[in-house]
């Protein structure tokens, strides 16, 4: 038997880092655990119904063609309808400007592997996705985190930020935003944010990746135009998936970019997988064609707006003083503050032996401050799991206040 596989692996097979999130995933299981953890959708948004007859009738009607590989670039059926929709709010792109992943996921991994060489410089927000900055981070990648604060990345740090990098003769590729009810902070950047980014990427010549998985979960306020809608460089690569809006089960993504750079993410789309599911992608293009995608759409909106109240009030109720909160107003995220000299990652420990978890904000955080920080869900669970699980996590939360105190 070998003994270790350590001295085959290559230098990004030895790199690459545990998600903290998958991780605490794995704790779902345990009986009586309710978790904010994941950015699991609610099991109640997923249209079985609807699909199991749209699966029949796809066999039906396609069943050679959804059983088959299907183009690198994605089925043409549903290409076509995301165009439709993406026109109908305002940009102007044809079906070349347009493939589909296997989810965002994979999107950010293809997008780093044709973009980055070892030690090329990224910016990521501070705050910023865990599992975009570790998609990164294996081709290479290192990363500058810009502060942010309620408009999102600040731009007056991002520009001194890449300047100090081009002083140290840095290669800077790409600005990564998550412009819209971001992951883990909840912030929506404003228009005049997104115009400031932008410029700066125009100015020092970088791309911008916008990675928008909660765009269209918005509960209220005006939905602000997508970057690549704003950028006239052909500089923004934008994310979507249906994850959060229809099923992370079927694991359907699409890029949105220039079709030059969308021909080099195809290139490498073809090592990585061939093709997405073309059953899945015939699925998804039939159920938006009956109209079915709008109509789910605003009932998981209404039901996560509820979730989002609700959390806010059990906040309100039980939270010590000096916790505060952010007041996303859409997506699947609210994000905590404690008292500057907790430690939210010995906090989950405790919080996980009384049956409940978070995820520590750290994770988020490229230069590893962010330690009293944590990043709660309010999509899965209902009101009184919400109920319980803030009274048990305020409570864990409180004794570590005394503690420190006495
Ligand atoms: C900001 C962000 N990007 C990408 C993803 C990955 O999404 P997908 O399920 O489409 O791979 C997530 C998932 O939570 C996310 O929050």
């Amino acid at each position: 038997m070998i003994k270790s596989f350590k001295k085959f692996l290559s230098a990004s097979g030895k790199g690459m880092k545990r998600s903290a999130i998958r991780e605490i995933l794995k704790l779902l299981q345990k009986p009586g655990m309710i978790s904010f953890a994941g950015g699991l959708p609610s099991p109640e948004t997923f249209p079985v119904n609807d699909l199991k007859e749209i699966v029949s009738e796809v066999l039906e009607k396609e069943g050679a063609e959804s059983l088959q590989y299907s183009t690198t670039e994605g089925d043409t059926g549903l290409r076509k309808a995301l165009v439709e929709r993406h026109n109908r709010e305002g940009l102007n792109i044809g079906i070349g400007n347009l493939i589909i992943t296997t989810g965002s996921q994979q999107a950010l991994d293809l997008i780093a592997k044709i973009l980055i060489d070892p030690g090329d410089y990224v910016i990521c927000g501070l705050p910023s996705y865990l599992g975009g900055l570790n998609a990164f981070s294996v081709y290479g990648a290192r990363l500058k985190g810009i502060p942010l604060d309620e408009n999102g990345m600040k731009p007056d740090d991002l520009e001194k930020a890449i300047l100090h990098l081009k002083v140290l003769g840095k290669k800077i590729k790409f600005i990564y935003v998550i412009p819209d009810f971001q992951n883990p902070a909840g912030i929506t950047i404003p228009e005049s944010g997104r115009l400031k980014i932008l410029e700066i990427a125009d100015r020092y010549d970088l791309l911008v990746v916008e990675d928008s998985p909660y765009r269209e979960i918005r509960f209220e306020g005006e939905s602000q135009r997508m970057m690549y809608s704003l950028d006239t460089k052909g500089r923004v690569i934008t994310l979507c998936t249906f994850s959060k809006i229809l099923s992370p089960g079927f694991r359907v993504g699409w890029v949105i970019g220039s079709p030059e750079i969308l021909d080099r993410i195809v290139l490498a789309k073809q090592t990585a997988d061939l093709c997405t599911s073309a059953f899945v992608q015939k699925i998804i293009a039939r159920y938006i064609e009956k109209g079915l995608l709008e109509n789910n759409l605003k009932k998981t909106i209404a039901l996560y707006a509820e979730r989002r109240n609700y959390m806010i009030g059990c906040l309100k109720k039980y939270m010590p003083e000096n916790v505060t909160w952010t007041e996303p107003r859409g997506g699947l995220f609210l994000f905590v503050t404690l008292p500057g000299y907790m430690d939210a990652d010995a906090i989950l420990k405790k919080a996980i032996e009384k049956n409940v978890a978070f995820v520590a904000g750290s994770s988020f955080f490229c230069d590893d401050s962010g330690r009293n920080t944590m990043r709660l869900n309010f999509s899965f669970s209902g009101p009184p799991e919400i109920e319980e699980g803030m009274r048990r996590l305020a409570s864990v939360i409180s004794e570590e206040i005394k503690d420190k105190q006495d």
